[in-house]
């Protein structure tokens, strides 16, 4: 079966958050993760099916909804999780501010590796907690952790560390010896291990493999949150389903307390979603994959050959985001002069960059599309 990718659905006038932004104004939004392509046929029909029942009462996770969390996480990454592991929330960014509140006390620290996704910064901070972030260090053309900083960054107070595997926005996935060595440093230091991976089905580079962080030890596992959705790959953040998997039972239970007349249920569509892309999207994600990889290498080239004072300081391994350095320009507000240009990107302040220094691109869009926004932030950079 072949995927169509390239037909531009109408997205401006619609409830897209992505395309409201700037409507009624001539900018092309490569903001918010989200992208501009229909989800897989097989989970477009068993939405079908489900809105002709038509009754959407309180849900709960049929078994084979959670049989098909299950059997991907040992299909993709030879995880063996048992079902009563997973905790159905309706966002990520929901259980990293849950996460936050179960494991840190107000005034505590919860460590993170910047530049980061925003929530990372701001959800210890939503409940009194300390936000301490450690900068990445480029070495050799790649995003590593600077490991003196990082023990440095420690205090009596750090109970816990946000991990983004694989790293939004810079893109890179975790090597196996890295995992390890934070694994170890998490051990030493009694932090509970928050890892994040929403988008671990988005590995681009075909020589590299997602390495869940909770399966490189039973040590490990016992004090990780992880954090995954089918929401990035598949396109259906909007359905609000994602999960935790929790193997240490009384980790489980604290993070479960937290979430306790706050957070709410899984609705009905996103179960259904969820169930049909874990089960059946494996031929739309790689077709996805293919076309994803397609933007990036376009990008690279474009940007190398049109786009002087544009630098992408690293391979972009994973995600379709991707972390443009742009402060060879000299703009004092990037993302306000390509807007002027037509293009709407994500301000790289937001993710703990310089002021001036980093952008992020959005590529879950048309050959088209991108072509067309590259071809005005050329203009743009002539605008200077
Ligand atoms: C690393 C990471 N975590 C979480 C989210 C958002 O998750 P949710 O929409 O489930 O709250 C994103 C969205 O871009 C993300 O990049």
């Amino acid at each position: 079966m072949t995927f169509d990718f390239d037909t531009p659905v109408q997205r401006a006038e619609t409830d897209s958050q992505k395309w409201q932004k700037y409507a009624g104004r001539d900018i092309l939004p490569m903001w918010v993760a989200d992208m501009d392509f229909k989800c897989a046929p097989a989970i477009l029909a068993a939405l079908h099916a489900r809105v002709d029942h038509g009754i959407f009462g309180y849900a709960r996770p049929e078994k084979s909804t959670v049989d098909a969390v299950v059997d991907a996480m040992e299909r993709n990454y030879g995880w063996k999780i048992d079902a009563s592991w997973i905790v159905w929330l309706p966002g990520l960014v929901v259980a990293l501010n849950v996460t936050a509140q179960a494991f840190a006390a107000p005034g505590e620290e919860v460590l993170t590796l910047s530049p980061v996704y925003p929530p990372f910064m701001s959800a210890p901070k939503n409940a009194a907690r300390a936000s301490v972030q450690v900068p990445f260090e480029l070495t050799a053309g790649a995003w590593t952790i600077n490991w003196d900083a990082l023990e440095r960054a420690v205090t009596p107070r750090t109970k816990l560390f946000y991990l983004c595997n694989p790293h939004n926005p810079v893109a890179r996935v975790w090597r196996r010896e890295e995992l390890v060595r934070l694994a170890d440093f998490c051990e030493r230091h009694d932090l509970v291990l928050c890892s994040d991976e929403i988008h671990c089905d988005l590995i681009l580079d075909p020589a590299l493999k997602h390495i869940p962080t909770a399966l490189l030890s039973p040590e490990i596992a016992a004090r990780t949150i992880t954090l995954m959705a089918p929401s990035k790959t598949y396109n259906v953040p909007g359905l609000g389903t994602s999960f935790a998997i929790i193997s240490d039972a009384g980790r489980r239970t604290r993070f479960v307390r937290a979430t306790a007349g706050i957070v709410a249920e899984v609705n009905n569509l996103g179960y259904v979603a969820c169930e049909a892309a874990y089960r059946d999207g494996e031929p739309w994600r790689q077709a996805l994959l293919a076309y994803l990889r397609g933007n990036r290498d376009f990008l690279l080239a474009t940007v190398a050959r049109e786009l002087p004072g544009i630098v992408i300081e690293a391979p972009i391994e994973a995600t379709y985001l991707a972390w443009l350095n742009v402060a060879a320009l000299g703009l004092a507000d990037p993302i306000a002069h390509f807007e002027q240009h037509g293009v709407g990107l994500s301000e790289g302040t937001y993710f703990g960059a310089a002021k001036g220094h980093y952008v992020r691109m959005n590529l879950g869009c048309t050959r088209a599309t991108l072509a067309e926004a590259l071809r005005r932030m050329k203009l743009a950079l002539a605008a200077r």
